[in-house]
């Protein structure tokens, strides 16, 4: 186990600059989850980590130590990828000793690590099987498995579960938070899965073309996104975001030491104008563009508010259901709604938000903190 440090770490491919100068410190034990659009250079951060692309420029560090140069298999390091690649003539021990034994490992070592993992990964019972007479879940498990006797100071996992069916991936999920607890070590995690990164995570890391735009423990990056682009992609479905015009401010009165309110012209809503109870005391300028972000979860239907929306669609989950609506202006909109099996597609109802809950960001999607 160690911690991983990255000062400045930058990755071309040929004139093209895919990593732009990434700095990271992940603390040793810490289940560290990658995220971000595709293409934004998540797969290849870690491959920069592990070893199997050489850094541009900039430090890895690795338990203190600098591993730019140091070879893939020095650097107490186990990857483990989507496709886990078993050797299919050989069994699960075999392909779980495999990488031990290539490296010379004494035969009564290589057993004992073998038997520990399986045991940790519940394979006792499979040990004897080849890949092709196991489910996806347990081929899942020998690759992890693989992972584990050699054991590394920092796995990196990418994308591993992405092939499961839904029931496998949430049982592996749990493995995986289990393992973690069990082993203490390091994790390094890529995934897609928004459910994934918020449950697993100690913190996550949200990546856009090759820089990072946060760095936060899943609850902060979901209540305090520090921009329009996390705040949009954290969370599903995905924050509504209404753009407007600040046309008042109302400071709070030293009757009441109230947050101040801030009213906005939303250009949705045919330019009603809502008032948003903002902390602090510099709110927006009069004339400012903004965006108030706001999620499903924030908007309800009924009150005597003015924002009509008309149903375009319902998912209903069961226990709640997710209305998909449009606005006056026609903006869409997403709404989480606890009495949603009534709806039909076409009724329309009044909006009301939690004013108290809207987020602002400027017009270059940068958040707007009135302190
Ligand atoms: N060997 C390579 N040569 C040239 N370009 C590459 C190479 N490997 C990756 N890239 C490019 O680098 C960018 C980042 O790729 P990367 O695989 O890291 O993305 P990612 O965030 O993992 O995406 P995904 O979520 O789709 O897996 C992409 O534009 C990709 O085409
Ligand atoms: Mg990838």
């Amino acid at each position: 186990m160690a911690d991983v440090q990255l000062r400045g770490v930058r990755k071309s491919f040929g004139n093209t600059e895919i990593l732009r100068g990434i700095d990271l410190d992940i603390q040793h034990g810490e289940f560290v989850v990658f995220v971000g659009p595709s293409g934004c250079g998540k797969s290849t951060l870690l491959r920069a980590i592990s070893g199997l692309e050489e850094i541009t420029s900039g430090d890895l560090l690795i338990g203190g130590q600098r591993m730019n140069h140091v070879d893939p298999s020095r650097r107490g390091i186990a990857m483990v990828f989507q496709s886990y690649a078993l050797y299919p003539h050989m069994t699960v021990r075999e392909n779980m000793g495999f990488a031990l034994k290539h490296a010379g490992v004494a035969k009564d070592v290589v057993a004992q690590k073998v038997a520990s993992a399986a045991t940790i990964l519940g394979l006792d019972p499979l040990m004897e099987r080849k890949p092709k007479d196991l489910s996806g879940g347990q081929r899942q498990r020998v690759a992890i498995g693989r992972a584990i006797v050699r054991d590394p100071q920092v796995f990196l996992f990418d994308e591993p579960l992405s092939n499961l069916d839904a029931e496998l991936r949430v049982h592996m999920r749990i493995e995986i938070a289990r393992l973690h607890r069990e082993l203490g070590s390091t994790i390094i995690y890529v995934t897609h899965d928004q459910v994934e990164a918020m449950t697993l995570a100690d913190k996550i890391v949200v990546l856009r073309a090759g820089q990072v735009e946060q760095v936060g423990a899943p609850l902060e990056l979901y209540d305090n996104p520090a921009n329009q682009f996390v705040a949009g992609f954290i969370g599903s479905p995905s924050m509504n975001f209404l753009d407007g015009t600040v046309v008042a401010h109302q400071p709070s009165t030293s009757l009441h030491q109230g947050p101040n309110l801030c009213q906005v012209r939303l250009h949705a809503f045919a330019d009603s104008v809502v008032s948003l109870p903002l902390d602090g005391q510099h709110l927006p300028a009069i004339g400012t563009q903004v965006t108030v972000g706001l999620r499903p979860e924030h908007f309800h239907e009924g009150g005597d508010a003015t924002l009509p929306v008309t149903v375009d669609m319902l998912e209903h989950l069961g226990g709640e259901t997710f209305v998909y609506a449009r606005s006056s202006s026609n903006a869409m909109l997403v709404m989480e709604s606890k009495n949603g099996r009534t709806l039909r597609a076409g009724d329309v109802l009044n909006a009301r938000f939690e004013a108290n809950k809207a987020l602002l960001f400027d017009k270059n999607g940068q958040r707007i903190y009135c302190r």
